[in-house]
């Protein structure tokens, strides 16, 4: 059969990495790809965003099932598009993808199917931003736009200047442009983070192991958030039966919900939930495999990814349940200097062939380009390097000793991704 996967970040590479294995795959291509995908599968040089050039492709190629990596094509409908021809493909359709692409929308259907959340309030101005928190009195808050922001359009303020400069960027300003006509402002709360992923046809669903991201830029969590410095697999800090709580509040809940507004939802259902005092709650929906978890959750995977995927897609998940290795998994991301900001590209990249040699340990490409033989950065998050073993220790060392083979100059990347999770297991 032929698979096409729509991306180019290290997400991608690790689901094609994945896909390449299946005996049904016969042709793999990934639009418009990176240097690591350029080694395992074809790249077509289609960029994620056009979606009718990418539906001519599959249309041309036959390809019997498309997988959409990022939530640009999915917000932009290339979904229904795919299906409107009859053409199968992994991911949720415009309507689904709201709980994504609308954090109003999430927040509302929240309330309405009582799924925990966050208590909050809607802005569609500055002085309406005021109004709000003044009646808060002066708790933390977090100000979200409403629309998609690349992770970027998340503010938590501790303080009032930082309320202000927040309602300023994206009312008076408008960084965000028509991301941000309106706003989300929210309770903060407290917690550690766990995100859990379920694939689903709409009816049926099976949880991922969940996994957890290191957001910010700095070592112990300190400066900007990003898109993912690194992440675990299996999350230590979600115990059994909170598992059981957040599949039936959260991930249930959701999937019955939109099936009673009329929407089905085949794809990933990701779930970002902060593990609070007073329970589990989430904090945000995306609808599409989270980056960097992919890297960390798909290596502990047994099965064939491609049949789970398409028989989601043909809505008929199949069970029993697929299965994942017993032990640990770490990705660790190596980043251009300057990143979440502007980044230098054409670093040349040394040490991949040694680093992808290493026993337990895979390498993802992210922002990289082929020139010639030789792999260039070519965007802010460069590379992945997952580890893994018998349990967490063992795969975040392996992990980290991948990362020691690889050189770019103004290579960053954080030295203690998985680490508060380790601290925990040891003292539990
Ligand atoms: P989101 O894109 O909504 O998940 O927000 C990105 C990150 O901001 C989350 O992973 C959290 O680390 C943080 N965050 C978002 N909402 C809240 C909240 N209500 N309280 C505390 N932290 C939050
Ligand atoms: N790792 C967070 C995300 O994929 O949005």
């Amino acid at each position: 059969m032929k698979c096409l996967i729509i991306g180019s970040g290290g997400r991608e590479h690790a689901l094609a990495w994945k896909i390449a294995q299946s005996p049904e795959v016969r042709r793999l291509y990934v639009a418009p790809g990176n240097a690591g995908t350029a080694k395992i599968a074809k790249n077509i040089p289609i960029k994620a965003d056009e979606i009718h050039s990418l539906l001519s492709f599959a249309n041309q190629e036959r390809i019997d099932l498309t997988v959409v990596g990022p939530e640009t094509p999915l917000a932009m409908g290339v979904v229904n598009l795919f299906q409107k021809t009859g053409l199968p493909i992994f991911g949720p359709n415009q309507a689904a993808a709201r709980l994504e692409t609308s954090k109003i929308f999430a927040k509302e259907f929240m309330v309405r199917h009582r799924i925990p959340t966050a208590g909050f309030r809607i802005a569609a101005s500055i002085s309406e931003g005021k109004s709000i928190l003044k009646k808060w009195g002066g708790k933390p808050a977090v100000i979200k736009v409403d629309g998609l922001a690349a992770g970027k359009g998340v503010f938590i303020c501790d303080t009032q200047p930082e309320k202000e400069e927040a309602l300023k960027q994206i009312f008076s300003h408008k960084i965000f442009k028509s991301a941000g006509k309106k706003a989300l402002i929210e309770e903060k709360l407290n917690g550690e983070e766990v995100s859990l992923l379920a694939i689903t046809d709409g009816k049926k669903y099976h949880c991922f192991p969940p996994a957890q991201d290191h957001k910010k830029i700095g070592e112990h969590d300190l400066g900007p958030n990003t898109g993912g410095m690194g992440a675990v697999a299996p999350n230590p800090f979600l115990l059994p039966s909170v598992r059981q709580q957040v599949i039936r509040d959260v991930v249930a809940k959701t999937i019955v919900g939109l099936a009673e507004e009329g929407i089905t939802y085949q794809g990933i259902l990701y779930a970002g939930i902060i593990l609070t005092k007073e329970g589990p709650q989430v904090l945000e929906f995306n609808a599409r495999f989270g980056d960097p978890e992919t890297q960390a959750i798909i290596p502990l995977l047994k099965d064939d990814l491609f049949q789970l995927l398409l028989t989601t897609a043909q809505g008929n998940l199949l069970r029993p349940k697929p299965a994942f290795r017993e032990g640990g998994s770490c990705c660790v991301v190596l980043a251009s200097a300057g990143y979440p900001g502007p980044c230098r590209k054409g670093r040349e990249i040394s040490g991949l062939k040694t680093a992808s040699k290493l026993k337990n340990v895979l390498v993802f490409h992210a922002g990289t380009i082929k020139e010639g033989r030789k792999a260039l950065t070519n965007g802010g998050r460069v590379l992945n390097i997952t580890g893994f073993g018998e349990n967490l220790a063992q795969a975040i060392a392996n992990a980290y000793l991948g990362v020691s083979k690889i050189h770019f100059a103004g290579a960053y990347f954080r030295r203690d991704i998985g680490q508060k999770a380790l601290r925990f297991l040891s003292s539990a």
